[in-house]
């Protein structure tokens, strides 16, 4: 085992999370989720969300080292997830982030949420990912990136315009009275159910569309015509509504894609985010990429919803590349894009 030994922290949502890698190999994955206590509310309550990560940060960092069996003092850097996210549960990890690093004299590393969500794929791998097209999909964004170099070159082609992929998701749930979060239990719930049973419009997809929003995504037309359907047919199978709603996503994201990457002639595609760990999306995305000769990479679904594993790994590719860390006391910025990979 090679590389620098990193910690890295992510408290953007309802998970406080930290995760400890050497180069690219992981070494501890530690998540505490406050997920039960927004379950009735239908959401992620920011109040209820900062005072949860409070409360675990110390105990979910004992534990990494633990697993990771290493002490403070031999890591080499701390990575933090700067932002986009809640802005007081940002404050919670950076603070706690800074505090490290200041108490232990090690590089911080303030990074962005989202190409973390791409890095953690570096995980396990030996050879590089780049140059690629990357798809992110999460609850608050769904975006199509040029990926030069996962750590210091993102570039976005497109997005949605309206609801994120997984806020899609999460929407057609409580419609259909499923739990929250809502994207695992419509994944069950469509297992048995028929895809093509209903034909859900398939937003951003036609021609006259093409020109201006080539690679970006819109869902909300698609959730009027789920509550449409719903409320006009009485009768309505559940399972076949989960099924065909999920079809009707999977299908945009990787026409779109696929079609960036053939377009663009990349010959990788590496899919990342919460809505990544669905079950549709990764054996469609294995088949569709097979027949168009194009390498997927999607990480373990475990490391697809949010973990600190994530941080460590971007934060390790920034310090194998030679980037200075962020200076303490950096602001944390609750709706960055993609373009600020690193704070400075
Ligand atoms: O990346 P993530 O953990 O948090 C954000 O950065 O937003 O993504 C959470 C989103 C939620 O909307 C959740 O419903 C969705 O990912 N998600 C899924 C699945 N697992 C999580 N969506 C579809 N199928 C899944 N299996
Ligand atoms: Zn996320």
């Amino acid at each position: 085992m090679t590389g620098p030994l990193v910690l890295g922290i992510e408290t953007s949502c309802d998970e406080t999370a930290v995760g400890i890698v050497r180069g690219r190999t992981l070494l501890a994955n530690i998540i505490s989720s406050s997920v039960e206590e927004h379950a009735r509310f239908g959401g992620v309550v920011p109040e209820i969300a900062s005072r949860a990560h409070l409360e675990a940060m110390q105990s979910v960092i004992a534990e990494a080292l633990t697993q990771a069996k290493i002490s403070l003092n031999d890591l080499d850097a701390i990575g933090v997830t700067a932002g986009p996210g809640l802005i007081g549960a940002l404050l919670v990890g950076t603070s706690a982030a800074s505090g490290l690093a200041l108490a232990l004299d090690k590089p911080l590393y303030g990074v962005n949420h989202l190409s973390s969500h791409i890095a953690v794929d570096a995980l396990g791998e030996d050879d590089e990912l780049e140059p690629a097209i990357g798809l992110l999909v999460s609850g608050g964004h769904s975006s199509i990136l040029k990926v030069a170099d996962l750590a210091s070159d993102v570039l976005v082609l497109g997005s949605t315009i309206d609801d994120a992929a997984g806020e899609a998701f999460d929407k057609i749930a409580r419609l259909l009275e499923l739990d929250f979060p809502g994207g695992p239990a419509i994944d069950r719930l469509a297992q048995s159910g028929n895809p093509a049973a209903i034909d859900f419009p398939r937003g951003l997809t036609h021609a006259n569309d093409l020109g201006e929003h080539l690679y970006d995504f819109s869902f909300s037309g698609l959730k009027t015509a789920v509550s449409r359907y719903l409320q006009q047919t009485p009768a309505a199978i559940r399972a076949d509504v989960a099924a065909s709603f999920q079809e009707a996503v999977v299908d945009v994201l990787l026409t779109k894609a696929i079609g960036a990457a053939k377009a663009n002639g990349f010959e990788s595609l590496i899919i990342a985010g919460g809505v990544a760990a669905n079950s549709r999306l990764r054996s469609e995305a294995a088949r569709r990429c097979e027949s168009a000769k194009i390498r997927l990479r999607t990480p373990p679904a475990a490391l697809c919803t949010d973990n600190g594993a994530m941080v460590a790994a971007l934060t390790s590719l920034m310090v194998q590349g030679g980037q200075e860390g962020s200076p303490v006391g950096f602001g944390a910025d609750s709706s960055s894009g993609l373009e600020r990979l690193l704070w400075r």
